[in-house]
């Protein structure tokens, strides 16, 4: 077991470069197998969620070679239809990317129930109606999604709520499809818009991603590519809202600013200083922060992923604010964590409201899930005294060198090997 240990006070000063997008590399590798070819995909993240499913893909008889710290080369030609046990499939929410990619492929798909964070219910049922819309049938058995078809049709799907896991699972089905999809009220994060550049390198015939209809023209076949995933949107705003909840000026690079307007509009109204170049962001603050009212919406809205490091930054910023939760039920766990620290939040449903506190106090603290991870680690850094976070096992799902990368903005941040008598004692 390990933990982060934090000594908080420091201001962030210097340059941090940001990994491959996760949301982005997680559907990408599986939709390689589509191409029954060699696939190279490069800026791939070295965390977690990735290393699981390129062990997913190796199970199932693909060969996955690295070829140099973040490129790696997916050859699925040997890849055979095999079931995706509990055991791999229960890590992490992604793992349901399969059966877009199996059904596309081979018109069978078995895989059993994704897991991954705890925001309250998170349905497939989109995915599911998709699926059956393109002509399989779907079944749940024993906690395996079982899915089968004589031959795949493209048809018009309109999705119910904006869902990017539904979305991305459809046009994975779809690609090799006979005839054209429509994809309505498609989500259009920037990740979508990945998958799909992605996908028509591969041959595909896909557009429209990035705006709510996405049009999905079905190949015969698909080959191989090489392509390079985006940067990461969510490991770029946590370094922003670091570096603004912190004080100094932090210059965060290797990202698409465009992807970040949300975070940056309401850093600036916040009090910190944004300035936007070609592939960067610099962030400064010198200043007292203010209140301001954030609500998470689909993208182009505040993603969901930044609302807990959000809410750490505005416990210590003058005044009253709300922070109001539109796409998960369940999604201010984490908020007990914080509180233990000092910060003063009350919680009704979907909707916290947070006074500002002069400082936050180090103390141990858990991970709840990802992105709380993340914000535990910013509460941290702004946190007077030394802070530790356990399970940081969910934070390393998502990001690469965390630890590096805060150190070398002065950050005093360690990861510390527990004991095992410690972690008895911790667990009881
Ligand atoms: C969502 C976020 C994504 C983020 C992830 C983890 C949005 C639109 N998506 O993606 O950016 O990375 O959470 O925080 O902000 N839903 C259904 N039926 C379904 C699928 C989803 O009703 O079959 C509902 C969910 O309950 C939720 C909403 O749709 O209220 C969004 O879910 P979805 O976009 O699928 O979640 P993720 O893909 O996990």
């Amino acid at each position: 077991m390990e933990n982060f240990v934090i000594n908080g006070g420091h201001e962030l000063f210097g340059d941090v470069n940001i990994s491959g997008a996760k949301n982005a590399a997680v559907a990408i590798i599986p939709a390689a197998i589509l191409a029954n070819d060699v696939v190279r995909i490069e800026n791939i993240p070295k965390i977690s969620d990735v290393s699981l499913i390129i062990k997913i893909l190796d199970c199932m008889g693909a060969t996955v070679k690295m070829i140099n710290s973040d490129t790696i080369e997916i050859d699925s030609q040997a890849l055979r239809n095999k079931s995706v046990p509990y055991e791999l499939a229960s890590h992490f929410r992604a793992s349901y990317y399969l059966i877009g990619t199996m059904l596309g492929r081979f018109k069978n798909a078995e895989v059993a129930m994704p897991g991954g964070c705890d925001f309250g219910t998170r349905p497939i049922d989109l995915h599911i109606k998709g699926f059956k819309m393109l002509g399989a049938d779907v079944d749940i058995v024993n906690g395996m999604v079982c899915a089968k078809a004589e031959k795949l049709v493209g048809t018009s799907i309109y999705m119910d709520n904006v869902s990017v896991g539904a979305t991305i699972n459809v046009m994975l089905a779809a690609v090799l499809a006979r005839g054209l999809t429509v994809i309505e009220n498609a989500a259009k994060e920037p990740h979508i818009v990945d998958l799909a550049n992605f996908l028509n390198s591969m041959g595909a015939d896909v557009r429209g991603a990035g705006t709510d209809v996405i049009k999905i023209r079905g190949a015969e076949k698909l080959h191989g590519c090489t392509y390079s995933i985006i940067p990461d949107q969510i490991e770029a705003g946590t370094y922003m809202v670091a570096a603004a909840a912190c004080g100094g000026d932090v210059l965060v690079k290797n990202v698409i600013p465009k992807h970040l307007e949300s975070i940056s509009a309401k850093l600036i109204e916040a009090g910190a200083e944004v300035i936007e170049y070609d592939d960067a962001v610099r962030v400064t603050r010198y200043k007292a922060l203010n209140k301001c009212n954030v609500k998470t919406m689909p993208h182009p809205g505040f993603p969901t992923d930044m609302q807990p490091q959000m809410a750490v930054l505005l416990s210590v910023a003058h005044g009253t604010s709300l922070l109001s939760e539109s796409v998960w039920d369940n999604r201010f766990q984490y908020v007990g964590q914080l509180t233990r620290m000092g910060a003063n939040i009350q919680v009704d449903g979907k909707l916290a409201v947070i006074d500002g506190v002069d400082e936050l106090s180090g103390v141990k603290v858990k991970a709840t899930d990802l992105r709380a991870g993340a914000a535990m680690i910013i509460a941290g850094l702004i946190a007077k005294g030394e802070t530790v976070i356990e399970d940081i096992q969910y934070i390393d799902r998502g990001y690469e060198d965390v630890v590096q990368k805060f150190a070398a903005l002065g950050a005093d941040i360690k990861r510390i090997k527990t004991t095992e008598a410690e972690s008895i004692v911790n667990a009881g």
